[in-house]
């Protein structure tokens, strides 16, 4: 076993954790859908926005944190929701939130987690939000937001980028299922389909989600809650309008880690046109293809309040569970303050957009 502080990078989990896991739980964790463009171009619109550095400015004090929705953050961190942790470690979820709460990083339980919400919402230290689809019983995602609200989070997102489920070519040759012993906690109850049958997540999990979805069904979850409602899956600044116009106490620039539609924008290249149509009214976030504390300053230069990362956890969990994690997320929260200390930024206010060079 590798000493978890010789692993010098995010990316180098990668590796570490394709070694010790399967090649179907590799290649659900790793896919995107079809010609996987976007999820390569996810990671290579951060790098071609390069840095203006300012020099000669005190940085030996620095304030990373940030707020969002009364919580203080140690940093413009989040934990993405993806499904399916204990397929990647047998803690599963509570494992991933053991290691948020250590570093303070709030996570984004998945509605599709391996773990109940009350049973992670028991051990989380840090802010705990959770990610919903809303199914095509909309009583039942009504009283799962509910549920969630007495667990204890404190803010849910509603994806909309699955009207219908990405192809992943890779799942579906291997077919893909989820595996017998795992559970979709949060989602189980008499009479739901289980759906077990086929080859692909849309075979699999294909009940979970509407292809009739609204504007009105979000404005449902928004009114079935006292939290925060955000909108995950944004890529136009015009549906961060109708969102907000909505309900939407915040916006999610994401392509879904480039597992919905193959071709879809960058969320680099999204996040400018956003910012600016949502001009301050809610917080913006982002995620897709963030590896770097220096992806994190990009981002925040661009105007997200925060990102969020999805793979990258799941490799520090495949690799050694919740320590793991916690090594994921320190190389992230190291990275971004020295990233601050090396741009001139002594904190948040300073990572402006005159940071990024213009091409
Ligand atoms: C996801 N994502 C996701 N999103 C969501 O809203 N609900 C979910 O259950 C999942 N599940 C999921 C599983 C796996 C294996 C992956 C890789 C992704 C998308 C996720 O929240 C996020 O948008 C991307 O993962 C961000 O991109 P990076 O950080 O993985 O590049
Ligand atoms: C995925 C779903 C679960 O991307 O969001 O696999």
């Amino acid at each position: 076993m590798t000493n978890l502080s010789d692993i010098l990078n995010v990316e180098a989990f990668e590796g570490l954790a394709q070694s010790r896991l399967d090649r179907v739980a590799v290649d659900y964790f790793r896919s995107g859908s079809w010609g996987e463009h976007t999820v390569a171009e996810n990671l290579a619109a951060w790098q071609r926005l390069w840095l203006r550095p300012r020099c000669l400015v005190n940085v030996s004090q620095r304030d990373p944190s940030v707020s969002l929705f009364g919580d203080r953050m140690p940093s413009p961190l989040l934990i993405a929701p993806t499904a399916l942790h204990k397929m990647a470690h047998p803690e599963g979820e509570v494992a991933t939130a053991k290691a948020a709460g250590a570093c303070g990083v709030p996570m984004v339980l998945s509605s599709l987690s391996t773990c109940t919400v009350e049973e992670v919402a028991k051990v989380a230290t840090s802010p705990l939000w959770m990610q919903l689809y809303i199914s095509q019983d909309r009583g039942f995602t009504r009283s799962l937001a509910q549920r969630v609200e007495a667990a204890g989070c404190k803010a849910i997102m509603v994806t909309v980028d699955a009207p219908v489920w990405g192809v992943r070519e890779r799942d579906i040759h291997n077919g893909f299922r989820v595996p017998d012993g795992l559970h979709i906690a949060n989602l189980e109850r008499p009479g739901l389909p289980t759906g077990h049958s086929g080859s692909g997540i849309g075979a699999t999990l294909g009940w979970t989600i509407d292809a009739s979805l609204t504007w009105k069904d979000f404005e449902m979850v928004c009114s079935a809650v006292k939290l925060p409602v955000l909108v995950k899956g944004i890529l136009r600044g015009d549906d961060a309008i109708k969102a907000m116009d909505h309900g939407a106490q915040g916006v999610v620039v994401s392509n879904h880690g480039g597992r919905q539609l193959d071709g879809s924008i960058a969320t680099a290249s999204a996040l400018p046109d956003v910012v600016q149509s949502v001009s301050g009214r809610v917080p913006v976030l982002v995620d897709g293809g963030i590896r770097r504390g220096a992806d994190m300053l990009r981002a925040v230069a661009l105007g997200a309040r925060a990102v969020l990362v999805g793979r990258p956890v799941l490799w520090g969990l495949a690799t050694a569970g919740q320590p793991g994690v916690e090594r994921v997320l320190q190389l992230l929260l190291e990275e971004f303050s020295l990233s601050m200390a090396l741009a001139g930024c002594p904190d948040i206010r300073s990572i402006t957009s005159d940071l990024i060079a213009r091409a």
